[in-house]
């Protein structure tokens, strides 16, 4: 594929605070979450995340790997009303005339620790994707980098990156990262910093040694072709502002469901990460222990 590539298109990318999305595919807002909001949403996240989905224990989060952690019902967050922030940030990034015809297509609160980098990519289908940094995002755990303008390249694209089933990632030729990469921008967002990119644009996510927890979100045409994934809605949080914008949480075409994003994952039904399994295992001896213990109690009692 033919790369159309003009260095000097990207000689005046500046460094601001806020770059400008339609000309350069990225858009850094800061302070998006005020000091108490980011303190109530972590103080409540700390404690999702520190344990998986186990039986009747459904609000918690998906140990995705090792590594790598969601939410599991992110719209039922007490601390924020998740469905009004993608209304804020809905309204803030997508331009008037097309608010009727977008919607959000990715909503979920992720973690990363010890995890790789992600190497230079694009995703494929090019959506407008959202990070809303909780923590993280500089040197150690998971700065993302982007090359200003790269969206509007045609692309040299390589082998597919990541797993099957994601309709997107793909690692870009060699020759074209290198050509690239003396162009790309450390993008430092702080916690409660807002970043928005065109996901055609070439980019990469740092490793994560410290922890990386980020909102995401991602809005595509209601009748793009590519892939979306699925949001369960917690009716507590139907609010009037939520109702008054319900339209952006309405399904796009239904065949473009169920093969992306984490609706990939049950095609991983009999995957265990080992973390899971210790916790689990902790669980278990802990509750017989107790048992036990109750018993021998019992037993002394009489
Ligand atoms: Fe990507």
């Amino acid at each position: 594929m033919m790369i159309r590539f003009n260095p000097s298109e990207f000689s005046n990318c500046s460094i601001s605070q806020n770059y400008n999305y339609d000309r350069n595919g990225i858009f850094l807002y800061k302070n998006f979450l005020t000091p108490a909001q980011l303190l109530n949403l972590n103080f409540e996240l700390d404690e999702l995340f520190s344990r998986p989905v186990l039986n009747h224990n459904h609000k918690a989060s998906i140990w995705l790997n090792n590594h790598y952690k969601s939410i599991s019902s992110p719209t039922s967050i007490e601390s924020t009303n998740i469905l009004e922030l993608a209304v804020d940030v809905f309204h803030l990034l997508i331009p008037t005339h097309e608010i009727k015809k977008t919607i959000i297509t990715h909503l979920n609160i992720y973690s990363e620790i010890s995890n790789s980098e992600v190497p230079w990519h694009v995703d494929r289908t090019g959506h407008q994707k959202v990070s809303i940094v909780l923590k993280g995002g500089s040197k150690d755990s998971g700065l993302f980098s982007y090359v200003p303008n790269s969206h509007s390249i045609n692309h040299s694209i390589g082998i597919k990156n990541l797993s099957e089933c994601n309709d997107g990632d793909h690692i870009l030729t060699g020759s074209e990262v290198s050509n690239l990469k003396p162009y790309a921008k450390e993008i430092y967002a702080s916690p409660g910093d807002l970043i928005s990119f065109n996901s055609l644009g070439m980019h990469h996510r740092g490793k994560c040694l410290q922890e990386r927890r980020i909102i995401f979100i991602e809005f595509q045409s209601i009748d793009s072709p590519h892939g979306k994934q699925s949001i369960d809605i917690n009716n507590l949080k139907l609010s009037k502002k939520v109702l008054d914008n319900l339209h952006i949480f309405f399904p796009g075409k239904e065949d473009t469901y169920f093969n992306y994003g984490l609706d990939c994952y049950k095609s991983l039904v009999n995957y265990l990460p080992s973390s899971v399994m210790k916790f689990a295992t902790y669980v278990f001896f802990k509750s017989l222990i107790s048992r036990v213990l109750k018993k021998f109690l019992f037993i002394l009692k009489k």
